[in-house]
């Protein structure tokens, strides 16, 4: 590629995934509201709020892919998480289709699905059940990738991401962690496949605990390789066991499920 997008890249993943994709186009564009590291070579730092329209049109404009990880990303209020998750997405497609359809990475959460429980195994084809306004932020921004596919041919892989981070912090992480190197090679992936139509893909590595099937995703030839049980003495030697009863271990979305609705 000669110009990828990443949003989000002031964010805990955005900054690692800044270093990890760096060989992957001719230039890295890199976009949030919060402070960024100032452009290195090869890279353009551009600041820019999802919900500017017109902002959003020239961040777009000369880039080949994109991705997508700009966003609240945690349970918020509805007028927060409306400019940047509803709106702000919105935006982005928008863009994208005007500037060329270049592929989007749409960083989903696993918060689409919170509400199964942890002795559930599900696959994409199950249907959402949201644990938070975040949640459902992120259904609307799956359904808004499928009527972009459908309607004009603009290719989105759907990344239900799990818990994105060094190693696994908890006993729920030891289903949902996704490690960098996997994140890494799924990005890679995906822009190296001739075709990823509108897929949706669980962004999971290779954990024995895991409660996700990715078989719709197998075409793409993405094998995980991490495994959160590598981790799990460190794990449970800084963290304690939760109580069964709680939601933290009976539901996927773990405590998101007992959040309540935040006022503006
Ligand atoms: N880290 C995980 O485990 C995880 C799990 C599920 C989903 N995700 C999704 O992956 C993405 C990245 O996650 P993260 O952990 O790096 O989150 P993060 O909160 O650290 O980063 C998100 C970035 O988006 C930026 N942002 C927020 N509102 C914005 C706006 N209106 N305009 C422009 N930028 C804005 C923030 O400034 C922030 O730097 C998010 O979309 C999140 O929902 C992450």
């Amino acid at each position: 590629m000669k110009r990828l997008l990443i949003t989000g890249a002031g964010g805990g993943m955005g900054r690692v995934m800044r270093e990890r994709l760096a060989t992957l186009a001719e230039t890295l564009r890199l976009s949030d509201v919060a402070p960024m590291e100032a452009a290195g070579p090869r890279e353009e730092v551009v600041y820019c709020d999802l919900a500017d329209r017109d902002g959003m049109m020239r961040l777009v404009e000369g880039c080949d892919g994109i991705v997508h990880l700009g966003g609240i990303s945690r349970e918020d209020s509805f007028s927060r998480i409306m400019q940047a998750n509803i709106l702000g997405l919105y935006n982005l497609y928008e863009a994208a289709r005007a500037h060329g359809m270049p592929r989007i990475i749409f960083a989903s959460s696993n918060h689409v699905v919170g509400f199964y429980r942890q002795d559930q195994f599900i696959d994409t084809r199950a249907p959402a059940l949201p644990d938070t306004l975040y949640g459902v932020s992120k259904c609307y921004g799956e359904a808004l990738a499928k009527m972009y596919y459908h309607k004009f041919g603009l290719e989105t892989a759907i990344v239900r991401i799990g818990s994105c981070f060094e190693m696994p912090r908890s006993h729920r992480m030891m289903a949902s962690w996704l490690s960098y190197a996997d994140f890494t090679s799924l990005v890679e992936t995906i822009f190296k496949a001739p075709r990823v139509g509108c897929t949706t893909i669980w962004g999971v590595s290779n954990n024995d605990a895991r409660w996700w099937d990715n078989s719709e995703a197998n075409f793409l030839g993405w094998r995980p390789k991490d495994n959160a049980e590598d981790y799990r003495l460190a794990m449970e030697s800084s963290t304690t066991t939760p109580d069964p009863n709680s939601a933290d271990a009976i539901y996927q979305g773990g405590p998101f499920t007992s959040f309540g609705i935040k006022p503006d």
